[in-house]
């Protein structure tokens, strides 16, 4: 099961990634393939059973257009190697405007410093303008600052952001 379509999936981020890397939708099976060690690499994940993680793919799944969690997928092994997510919130102002939280970025040890950060990043960014939200916003410790600069976001004081 997949979380959202693939036509969420960016056909230009998808192609621009080297050919033994694929970009996807989180899967309930992903429990098995890594992801929550390289959630780990982001902060502390604690002790989640499957169970637990499907009913959160469930919960996910069953909120359509709202939760977006994308991986990049390393065929070889079929592990998880990056994941990033994009939360849709809906507002009443700017005339019931949309804006999409990037949360939860995280890129294996191992595989940091190939620019799977940035692609994770440039995927959310098409998901959010494919979304419909006027911007993407996100909070980062300042030693982050500036691999989000390189994805094209500014430092706007207590958030980062980037105006559709
Ligand atoms: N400081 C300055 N520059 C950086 C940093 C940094 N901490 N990290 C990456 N960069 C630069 C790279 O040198 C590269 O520059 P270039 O385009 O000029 O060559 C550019 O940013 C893109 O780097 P990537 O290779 O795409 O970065 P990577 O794949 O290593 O991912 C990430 C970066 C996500 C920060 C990774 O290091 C990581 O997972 N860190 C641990 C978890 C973490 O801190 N996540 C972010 C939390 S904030 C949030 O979730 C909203």
């Amino acid at each position: 099961m997949s979380l959202f379509p693939e036509s969420f999936i960016s056909p230009e981020v998808a192609t621009q990634l080297a050919p033994e890397y694929i970009l996807r939708s989180l899967k309930a099976s992903d429990y098995h393939h890594n992801v929550l060690n390289v959630l780990k690499d982001l902060t502390t994940v604690g002790d989640i059973s499957e169970a637990k993680f499907i009913e959160q793919c469930e919960f996910m799944h069953s909120r359509q257009g709202e939760y977006f969690m994308i991986v990049i997928e390393k065929i070889s092994t079929g592990n998880v190697v990056a994941v990033g997510t994009l939360l849709v919130e809906r507002k009443f102002i700017h005339e019931c405007g949309l804006v999409g939280h990037i949360e939860d970025i995280a890129v294996a040890k191992s595989e940091q410093g190939k620019s799977l950060g940035k692609k994770i990043i440039a995927a959310l960014d098409f998901i959010g303008q494919k979304s419909g939200c006027y911007k993407n916003i996100l909070d980062c410790s300042p030693y982050n600052e500036q691999f989000y600069v390189k994805c094209g976001y500014s430092n706007v004081g207590f958030e980062m952001t980037k105006r559709f």
